[in-house]
């Protein structure tokens, strides 16, 4: 099993660990107490909004006993905003912190961060890059919701050019046997070329379908997501708007064995009323969320244990 120092890309992760983390959130899930990490700091430091990510990784850090530090505007309240560069600032929180947890707008500002880090760096988010935490969780979901991963049909729906969470979870299933992806998007939103390389270098079937009707009865998993509005200009953003969505008329077309996820947040590519969303067991995307806390607690073990 490989140990990691640190995490920047989903492709770090090897399927034993993978599995590893997978049983070590399972039983952090049913443990009352925990202080694993007691006496630990975890620095938080978010370039970006976040609630879901930074939320639940300082709830992780909570729980297994640990104490967190917290920067949540650090574009604006960090000394950044006084022209600090990113180096500096992550080589001085390695002094503070036994972890430190970055969401950035820049791609490529996480790998700038572990060339200085000190301590163990966690990704949690860098602009249209990778968002490697969340394809843990949304892996542990699957496996949790499906109790298998080989041999699944995924469909990928929305901003599949700036969505990282999107990125990053393909990456993850390039380690898995028998898999096919189905990315149903914009045509101005598609997904990169060096994903679809990848996938075809792990042996992952993959298509590119833009008729969403086609492809809800077939997928296990409708992996949607928001088109990204802050990362595009007006113009692309009106072409792709509304285009797809799970809603009351297409619900029914989805297998009742299926699962409908998404990263959160979402916003009108998801329209079902409330009912639907709570009582629903094909709405996933709350749980999803939830598991984001043991996934992240069993990281966290993992890194500074
Ligand atoms: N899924 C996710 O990254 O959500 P946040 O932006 O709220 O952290």
């Amino acid at each position: 099993m490989g140990k990691l120092n640190y995490l920047i890309e989903s492709q770090q992760f090897d399927k034993e660990l993978l599995f590893t983390l997978f049983k070590r959130a399972d039983e952090l899930r049913e443990s009352k107490a925990n202080d694993s990490l007691k006496g630990k700091v975890l620095a938080t430091l978010f370039y970006e909004p976040s609630t879901r990510t930074r939320l639940s990784f300082e709830s992780a850090m909570l729980r297994l006993g640990g104490e967190v530090i917290s920067t949540e505007n650090a574009k604006e309240f960090s000394s950044a905003i006084k022209g600090e560069s990113l180096e500096d600032t992550i080589r001085v929180i390695s002094s503070y912190a036994n972890c430190i947890v970055m969401r950035h707008y820049e791609e490529g500002s996480a790998k700038k961060a572990i060339s200085v880090s000190k301590v163990p760096f966690i990704n949690a988010g860098d602009g249209k890059g990778q968002h490697p935490t969340q394809a843990l969780l949304d892996l542990y979901t699957i496996y949790r919701e499906l109790g298998k991963i080989d041999g699944l049909t995924i469909a990928m729906v929305g901003d599949l050019m700036n969505g990282r969470t999107v990125h990053s979870l393909s990456y993850l299933l390039g380690k898995f046997s028998n898999i096919k992806i189905i990315f149903v998007s914009p045509e101005n939103l598609k997904i990169k070329d060096e994903i679809k390389e990848y996938l075809t270098r792990h042996n992952v079937v993959y298509e590119e379908n833009s008729n969403l009707s086609e492809v809800l009865p077939i997928a296990d998993i409708i992996y949607i997501t928001r088109i990204q509005k802050e990362r595009m200009s007006e113009n692309d953003y009106e072409l792709a708007k509304g285009k797809y969505a799970i809603n009351s008329l297409n619900l029914g077309q989805i297998k009742l064995t299926s699962r409908i996820m998404h990263p959160l947040p979402h916003v009108e590519e998801i329209d079902l009323p409330i009912e639907v969303e709570e009582n629903d067991k094909r709405i996933t995307y709350f749980r999803q969320a939830e598991n984001g806390v043991f996934a992240r607690m069993a990281l966290l073990e993992h890194l500074m244990k």
